[in-house]
């Protein structure tokens, strides 16, 4: 049995890991959050993993209010950098690799072609300045890692841009959604899904486990007006959505125009599918709909 801890276990990308875990039957997961394992403090990381003989860490912990982290730039720091460091640490101690999640932000979104491994990292955002940190802390304490970007992550968990678009769609006639900023929405339960394969195709010796910077988000790109004119359309919702440009919605952190990720590297390496968007939308959506 492949035993994996995962931190943060209650977020988005955390219970998305924990939809799918049944399907994954030689591993086994244990999900813990800030309450079990807060990986601010390395001494609850060394004492919670020391005696459990973990074959991977997969760390979906992070600071994700993007415009908060702007002005709690010490939480942000605390939990996206620091933090991820000290799992390194213990990590390297015990000898286990670490999956760990990083973000598009890492980027300044100033591309026009699919942004790969080896393109520079600027970001113009405080929280993707920590979470570069992070990247870096943790290639440094523990090279046996796995970085995975992704981008626009929703899920039928936690909140995010598809739950938001359903309601305000339902509440509104009109919607005014940015129409340029352009990416690839990404389905977290498709990232879950994806590292678990990950696991076991390493394990199961069909790839080499290759350490490194890996991006993944679901395949094509839209704008988050078309990704808001899929949803309602999907769901059947009768609302008025009109494209305005970003400046027509200022935000505390700048987002970045171009977030396309080139996955070339992650499924040639790992020998991964990755879903279309829309086909994936769907099927949240339809997920979404029987939870209701
Ligand atoms: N969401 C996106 O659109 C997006 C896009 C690109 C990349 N990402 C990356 O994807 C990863 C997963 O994101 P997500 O959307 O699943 O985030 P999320 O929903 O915010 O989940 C993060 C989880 O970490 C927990 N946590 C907070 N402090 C902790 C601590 N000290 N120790 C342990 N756990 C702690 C949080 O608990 P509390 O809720 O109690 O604070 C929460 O359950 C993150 O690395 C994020 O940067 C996200």
């Amino acid at each position: 049995m492949i035993k994996v801890l995962i931190t943060g276990g209650k977020g988005q990308l955390g219970q998305s890991f924990q939809s799918i875990s049944n399907k994954f039957v030689d591993i086994n997961i244990s999900f813990t959050d800030v309450e079990d394992l807060n990986i601010c403090d390395i001494d609850n990381i060394r004492d919670f993993i020391s005696d459990k003989d973990y074959n991977y860490i997969i760390n979906c912990a992070a600071y994700t209010a993007v415009d908060k982290a702007e002005s709690d730039k010490i939480a942000s720091l605390q939990l996206n950098a620091e933090a991820v460091k000290n799992i390194g640490i213990v990590a390297k101690e015990f000898n286990i690799p670490v999956i760990h999640i990083s973000t598009d932000y890492v980027f300044d979104g100033n591309s026009f072609k699919p942004y790969t491994e080896n393109d520079y990292a600027v970001p113009s955002s405080y929280y993707g300045q920590t979470k570069l940190l992070g990247e870096k802390y943790l290639l440094e304490e523990q090279p046996n890692s796995i970085i995975i970007r992704t981008a626009w992550l929703y899920s039928e968990f936690g909140n995010n841009f598809v739950k938001t678009m359903i309601k305000l769609g339902n509440d509104r006639d009109l919607l005014k959604v940015v129409v340029d900023q352009v990416g690839s929405p990404t389905y977290a339960v498709d990232l879950a899904e994806g590292i678990l394969n990950i696991i076991l195709k390493i394990e199961n010796k069909s790839v080499n486990f290759t350490p490194g910077i890996y991006h993944f988000s679901n395949e094509g790109v839209c704008s988050w007006y078309d990704f808001t004119i899929n949803i309602h359309q999907l769901m059947g919702i009768d609302c008025n959505v009109l494209p305005i440009e970003s400046k027509e919605y200022p935000t505390a952190a700048p987002r970045p125009y171009y977030s396309v990720l080139n996955k070339t590297k992650i499924k040639t390496t790992y020998k991964i599918e990755i879903p279309y968007w829309r086909f994936s939308l769907e099927k949240c959506l339809r997920k979404l709909a029987t939870k209701n």
